[in-house]
């Protein structure tokens, strides 16, 4: 990889501004981001298949980004950069609004116990904030093997007046993520939605 290319991790400091995107992967183009990135398989694939596109994953394991870094970086895929970090603050604090094309939310831990349901991700407040990063007519999408949290939250984006419902995203073979792949083999099969964001509305009185 060229040295002078910005570098696979991104660097996060306190107190960090909103990023450039543009800047970290040393061009323009689309971003689209995995959220909860794991081991990578998705985000490998998709990079080398649209390389083009900036993909970002966030994760919050550290060895799941280092082995993920060295994957992109043995492949030569100069088009994926990772952040190392709580999913919230890096959609709150790092990303600039408006700023992505596609969030992929792909089997986000589904915290089965009820007295545990208020640590997942997808909630009002997380849907807010994903409407916020989207540039508009950007797409959300939603796949998970657990039918409970799929029940919980797919309302929340299908209904929500922020977004309209699309075709769901199907990951051909190899872009099947790694949760997905080992769901499969048990025979669990994937619940799917897919939303596009709506034109921001204007809040009355201003
Ligand atoms: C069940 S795994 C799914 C990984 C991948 N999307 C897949 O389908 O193979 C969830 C991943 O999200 C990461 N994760 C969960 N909550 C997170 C958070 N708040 N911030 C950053 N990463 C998170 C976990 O470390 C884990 O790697």
């Amino acid at each position: 990889m060229n040295p002078s290319c910005p570098p696979i991790v991104i660097p996060i400091r306190p107190q960090s501004a909103p990023l450039a995107p543009d800047a970290l992967f040393g061009r323009p183009g689309p971003l689209e981001v995995d959220v909860g990135s794991g081991k990578g398989r998705f985000l490998l694939a998709r990079a080398a298949t649209f390389p083009a596109t900036n993909f970002l994953g966030i994760e919050r394991q550290r060895r799941r980004i280092d082995k993920v870094a060295a994957k992109a970086s043995r492949a030569g895929l100069a088009n994926i950069r990772l952040l190392h970090t709580e999913i919230r603050f890096a959609l709150e604090m790092l990303l600039p609004d408006q700023a992505v094309k596609t969030f992929y939310i792909f089997y986000p831990d589904p915290w089965p116990k009820r007295r545990h349901h208020s640590r997942r991700l997808i909630n009002p407040d997380f849907i807010r904030l994903l409407h916020r990063k989207l540039a508009p007519g950007g797409t959300v999408h939603f796949a998970t093997d657990h039918r409970d949290y799929f029940e919980a939250a797919s309302p929340l984006l299908l209904c929500s007046p922020q977004f309209t419902p699309c075709t769901p995203f199907i990951p051909s073979p190899d872009e099947q993520t790694d949760f997905e792949q080992l769901f499969a083999a048990q025979g669990k099969h994937a619940n799917r939605c897919s939303v596009t964001a709506n034109a921001a509305t204007i809040p009355a009185g201003r």
